[in-house]
């Protein structure tokens, strides 16, 4: 049989995936399973996306241009200038979701064995991307300790060798759900300078802010235009997930020609998606004020649930819909197996995602869950009794 590509045989597996065939054998057991595992919102797309799609009268859904629908893209420049971010339609190109953008943004600034420094844990799939792309991912530890702030920068610049292209960070995080600070995203731009490095920001999960901490763009700092690519979604903005738009913005022109020959490549983002992606530009901002109130509350019951379990350390998260919990156990994998074929209370259990899968250090995390509140309040008050029921039994076995 001829042989599977070395690349292939070392994208690594969804952290979050390689669960399911346990949970998929709990549930025909007759369990019921609340999970805590995905980000998958359960909030409802804004009516005016639904319904442009509903009432476009398109007889051919044809290609779009490469970049993306000009009405569309014009419309996003406006939404970023109200979001203090100052670009043009010609610095954005609309993609196949956030996952496009960023697959572009490491396929125009790196080469093979370049490296690309990313504070951890970190979104898991950036581990895909960068086995793509070729790209050597270095970790930087943050730690649950301090909510998984901005480590030292002293120590990014300990990392930073003859093959280091970018730094790339996820603000706010999944899965830490931190959000930094000014300061914090000002020293990495002045990093950035001093090296002449990139930085990618993946600022998908923007709207997401609470405590009336304001979200601080990478695209708002002016002396990073030429170094500065941010990758954005529609994904958790609108809950469009499956409308699989995204986009990747950057005043550099280098960096949008050369992104523009790969997104003429794969021809054009989807028709029907834009369409939609283009009228939620129009959800009224009520919208985002009461799923950041919802989300409020959610975080608020999951972070005084879990502080109350014995032994649980948790990352009170400012931002995004995840936070990082440390449990009174030894490997996360197990444990997260454990509950979905061993366990049940009262007919029920939760899935959780291993966070060690966030970490590209080996043997790290290795404690830690990432649990999402994107469940619905009395689900997630359920789902973290059973949490509860279940690290008594499992630690007392
Ligand atoms: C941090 C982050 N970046 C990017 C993505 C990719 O999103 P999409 O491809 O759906 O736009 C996700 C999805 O969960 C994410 O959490």
């Amino acid at each position: 049989m001829p042989s599977i590509s070395k690349k292939g045989l070392s994208m690594p597996e969804s952290p979050i995936r390689k669960l399911v065939p346990f949970a998929e054998a709990a549930a025909k057991q007759g369990k019921n399973i609340y999970q805590l595992n995905i980000g998958q919102p359960d909030i409802k797309t804004p009516d005016v996306a639904m319904q442009a799609v509903k009432d476009n009268s398109i007889e051919v859904l044809s290609y779009s241009h490469s970049a993306g629908f000009a009405s569309y893209r014009e419309k996003l420049a406006k939404y970023y200038e109200r979001n203090d971010i100052h670009v043009s339609s010609e610095d954005i190109i609309v993609t196949t979701g956030g996952s496009e953008a960023l697959l572009f943004a490491m396929g125009t600034i790196t080469d093979p064995g370049d490296e690309v420094i990313i504070p951890e844990p970190f979104y898991a799939n950036y581990n895909g991307f960068a086995t793509s792309s070729g790209v050597t991912i270095v970790p930087i530890e943050s730690s649950i300790e301090n909510n998984f702030a901005l480590p030292p920068i002293s120590e990014f610049e300990k990392l930073i060798t003859e093959n280091t292209k970018a730094i790339l960070l996820c603000n706010p995080g999944n899965p830490t759900g931190y959000l930094y600070t000014k300061e914090e995203v000002q020293q990495i731009a002045d990093l950035a300078l001093k090296h002449d490095l990139f930085v990618v920001a993946d600022e998908v999960y923007r709207e997401f802010t609470y405590d009336g901490v304001k979200h601080n763009s990478i695209m708002s700092i002016p002396e990073l235009a030429n170094n500065a690519i941010m990758v954005d979604s529609v994904s958790k903005r609108f809950s469009m997930c499956g409308a699989r738009i995204g986009c990747l913005v950057s005043k550099n022109k280098e960096v949008i020609t050369t992104a523009m020959k790969f997104a003429q490549a794969r021809l054009s983002p989807p028709t029907l998606a834009q369409i939609a992606s283009e009228a939620a530009l129009d959800t009224p901002q009520e919208y985002f004020e009461e799923v950041n109130e919802e989300y409020t509350l959610r975080r608020n019951i999951l972070v005084e649930g879990l502080e109350k379990i014995e032994g649980v350390n948790v990352a009170k998260p400012k931002g995004a819909f995840y936070c990082i919990a440390e449990l009174p156990i030894e490997n996360a994998d197990a444990f997260a197996q454990w509950l979905l074929e061993d366990f049940e209370y009262e007919g029920e259990t939760v899935m959780v995602a291993p966070a060690a899968g966030f970490y590209s250090t080996p043997n790290t995390g290795l404690n830690q869950v990432r649990i999402a509140y994107v469940l619905k309040r009395e689900d997630l008050e359920r789902a973290i009794k059973i949490l509860e029921v279940a690290i008594k039994e499992y630690t007392s076995k």
